[in-house]
């Protein structure tokens, strides 16, 4: 089409761990350990709101990539410990979702509890598909996993859908295939005490909302 190649390598992967940060967290973000010195290692700080501290999620930048602390990000463009390395000079590609290093929201998430990390190397971008933390979701205008962050749902099939970021399960989702091949979506509150069932999409007395209030 444009008459460039386009590979994409992409990789799953779970990659977060729940032991103690590297970093002693003290804001929200993605800081380098500072005891790696290959440059690799790098800590999600996750503020919970309901006592206002933050936990750790350590995390390792893929295959080649060191972690930038000034940028917060995974690349191959970075020198470590100040010495030049052999840097590939990669000429500008395209892929499905990234077009830059750093993190994109994934698109095939509709409730926002994953997204990509995107790195460029030898001239692809390589695609790893991280997941946030337990009870956070990934917020694309501050590229982070945050625990009050509303996930804007957007219709990808025509039926009901949870309102995943509405922990009494009340509401739901209509979307509505149109003349147009494109969806419209209504919101719908479930009637008096009954709750949206996800795995029968109805609303219904019979499923207990997962979510634990404290
Ligand atoms: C984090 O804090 C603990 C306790 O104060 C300390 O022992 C540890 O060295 C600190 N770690 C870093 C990476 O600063
Ligand atoms: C980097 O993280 C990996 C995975 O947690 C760990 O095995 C390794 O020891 C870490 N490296 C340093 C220098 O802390
Ligand atoms: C940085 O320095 C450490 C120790 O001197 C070394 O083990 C490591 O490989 C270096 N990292 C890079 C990317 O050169
Ligand atoms: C805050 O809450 C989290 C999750 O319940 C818990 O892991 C963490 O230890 C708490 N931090 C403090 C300082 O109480
Ligand atoms: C990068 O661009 C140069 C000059 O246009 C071209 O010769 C080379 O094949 C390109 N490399 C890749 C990996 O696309
Ligand atoms: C989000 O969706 C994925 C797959 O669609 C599912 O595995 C995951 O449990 C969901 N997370 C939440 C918090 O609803
Ligand atoms: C990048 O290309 C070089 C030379 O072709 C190769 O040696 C290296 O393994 C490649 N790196 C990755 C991460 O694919
Ligand atoms: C993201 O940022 C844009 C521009 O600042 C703002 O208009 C939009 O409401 C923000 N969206 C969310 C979900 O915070």
């Amino acid at each position: 089409m444009y008459g460039k190649l386009i590979i994409t390598a992409f990789i799953v992967l779970s990659v977060a761990w729940h032991v103690h940060g590297a970093v002693n967290c003290t804001a929200a973000g993605r800081f380098a350990d500072p005891a790696d010195s290959t440059c690799k290692n790098y800590t999600l700080c996750v503020l919970v709101t309901a006592n206002t501290s933050f936990i750790g999620y350590n995390y390792v930048c893929p295959t080649t990539s060191l972690f930038n602390p000034t940028t917060a990000k995974c690349t191959t463009t970075y020198s470590c410990n100040g010495t030049t390395t052999n840097s590939t000079t990669s000429n500008s590609t395209s892929s499905s979702v990234c077009s830059a290093d750093g993190f994109v929201a994934d698109p095939s998430s509709t409730n926002c509890s994953s997204y990509i990390q995107c790195v460029l190397i030898n001239g692809t971008y390589l695609e790893t598909t991280l997941t946030c933390p337990t009870g956070s979701f990934y917020n694309p205008n501050t590229t982070l996993c945050e625990v009050n962050y509303v996930c804007a749902f957007t219709c990808t099939a025509a039926g009901r859908f949870a309102n995943t970021a509405d922990t009494t399960c009340q509401t739901y989702y209509l979307c509505v295939l149109t003349s147009t091949s494109t969806f419209t979506r209504y919101e719908y509150t479930c009637p008096t005490t009954s709750v949206f069932s996800p795995t029968t999409s109805v609303c219904t007395t019979t499923y207990t909302c997962p979510t634990a209030s404290g």
